[in-house]
């Protein structure tokens, strides 16, 4: 079964499906970086991050696999460059193409289906486009000045200030949530935990509880 995992950056998004994934003994994929692969790509290319063509073209031309974690653009591991400040703004503009987010959707979806059809899948659109039917859909809040917080604890952020990290994750929330193709939203029968006041341990509980329900059914 798939277990989509949905919600803005620094909610906590990718330790808790992480931890659900190790749980489960479920496969883990963070769409984050396929979006991330795609705007490096961009950016490597010269394409105008822009021009939806562009970046497409370029997309098309290369090969991006992910291995346990581990990604790769024809062969070579990038793993550490789609953390980079410049490939993680890049990622946001490329997808709000719908081409560009048809191409990596698809790629998604022959990954999980690659691994059985089951996966613990953690993005933006899990459970309203790439996995619809999945049986328990899960979308992550936190209060802005928490995100904030959890975020300046990341090594890609450690020489920028809390009000910058905070003013960055608020563009990329407008960006992301106001975009026309598939927008960061909640699936109508999402499971919406608000992750403020929790610890990583209860809301892995929360998550495990529902699949669990689902799993008596
Ligand atoms: O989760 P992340 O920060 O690695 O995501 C990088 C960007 O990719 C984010 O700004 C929006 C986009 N994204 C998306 O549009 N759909 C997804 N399922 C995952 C990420």
């Amino acid at each position: 079964m798939v277990i989509a995992v949905d919600g803005p950056g620094g909610v906590g998004k990718s330790t808790v499906a992480n931890r659900v994934a190790e749980a489960l003994e479920l496969p883990h994929l963070d769409t984050g970086s396929t979006y991330r692969a795609a705007g490096l790509t961009a950016l490597r290319m010269g394409a105008p991050l822009d021009d939806s063509d562009a970046v497409l073209a370029a997309i098309a031309g290369v090969d991006i696999s992910i291995v346990e974690g581990v990604v790769s653009i024809d062969g070579a591991d990038v793993t550490e460059d789609l953390r980079r400040d410049e490939v993680t703004k890049a990622s946001s503009v490329v997808a709000a193409h719908p081409d560009v987010r048809e191409r990596i959707v698809a790629l998604q979806q022959a990954w999980v289906a690659k691994r059985g059809g089951s996966a613990v899948v953690e993005g933006r659109d899990i459970g309203t486009v790439v996995f619809p039917d999945a049986p328990v859909k899960i979308y992550l809040t936190a209060r802005p000045e928490i995100r904030a917080a959890r975020r300046s604890g990341d090594a890609e952020a450690a020489d920028k200030s809390e009000d910058q990290i905070a003013a960055e994750l608020a563009a990329r929330d407008h960006r992301d949530s106001s975009r026309k193709a598939s927008p960061l939203r909640p699936a109508d029968d999402a499971e919406i935990i608000d992750t403020s006041d929790l610890s990583i341990d209860e809301v892995v509980e929360r998550v495990l509880a529902l699949v669990d329900a689902v799993g008596r059914r």
